[in-house]
């Protein structure tokens, strides 16, 4: 894992309404130990998100919303800007989450405009990229990845994306108990490194934690975070749980 801290980051997506996650953040804060040696993020859905950040200000519980508009203000219905986010007190921002894509329209384009808005307002983008089950299983998953990043990190210099982190979420093993193999997952984050190796120079790629997302669970989380490019987990259905997640974020023990 070279020099990169660890982030183990848990998407609520729509889960938890205010109450609910204030008191999931609270027992989290309660079972984790003050010297964790890993970045933790929890992204509630944006309802809950200043009352969470809140709580866990000065904690080592970072918040992150799911989703952002590019927009800085404007008449856009319905819609959450970065600076709306960091006002909240968030600093990371979920962008590209294959639930987006699939049922509300994110594209390689929209992501790259996402991932913009987050940087310009000091938010960490968190980008996921991965293949569908059917691109598995016609060979594409390298040039689906190869597309996503190229598109969604279009126009960036090495300077934009210092603190960038992108979570490989393979979409057949979102939410499915399927969780791709240990090997699987190496290679998926070994072409990602590679592809930002070419990109954005050595040093830049060195740097990005790659996360692996796809039912993360505190039984194969040791045996992901073994692996050299494996740089922490995107964790949806386990994080719920604050017991269950904080197994997770005690991986080394
Ligand atoms: P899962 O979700 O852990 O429930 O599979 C992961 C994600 O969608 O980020």
């Amino acid at each position: 894992m070279e020099n990169r801290r660890p982030l183990i980051a848990g998407n609520w997506k729509m889960f938890k309404t205010c109450s609910e996650a204030v008191e999931t953040t609270r027992r989290l804060l309660t079972l984790l130990e003050k010297n964790v040696d890993t970045d933790v993020m929890i992204a509630p859905p944006f309802t809950a998100l200043a009352a969470v950040a809140n709580i866990a200000k000065g904690s080592l519980i970072s918040v992150g919303a799911q989703n952002l508009f590019w927009e800085k203000e404007g008449a856009y219905t319905g819609e959450i800007s970065a600076p709306m986010i960091a006002s909240a007190g968030c600093k990371y921002v979920i962008i590209g989450h294959s639930e987006r894509r699939r049922y509300f329209g994110d594209t390689d384009q929209t992501v790259n405009r996402k991932i913009a808005a987050a940087i310009q307002n000091d938010l960490i983008p968190i980008f996921c990229v991965g293949e569908s089950e059917k691109e598995r299983e016609s060979k594409e998953t390298f040039s689906v990845l190869d597309k996503q990043v190229k598109k969604g990190l279009e126009n960036f210099s090495s300077n934009d994306l210092k603190t960038l982190v992108i979570a490989y979420e393979p979409v057949w093993a979102i939410g499915t108990g399927k969780t791709a193999t240990r090997i699987q997952a190496q290679e998926a984050h070994a072409f990602l490194r590679s592809k930002l190796v070419k990109c954005f120079g050595n040093k830049l790629a060195k740097s990005i934690r790659i996360l692996y997302g796809g039912s993360v669970k505190p039984n194969n989380i040791s045996e992901l975070m073994a692996m050299p490019d494996v740089d922490g987990a995107l964790v949806g259905g386990a994080s719920l749980d604050a017991e269950t997640f904080r197994k997770i974020i005690d991986f080394q023990t």
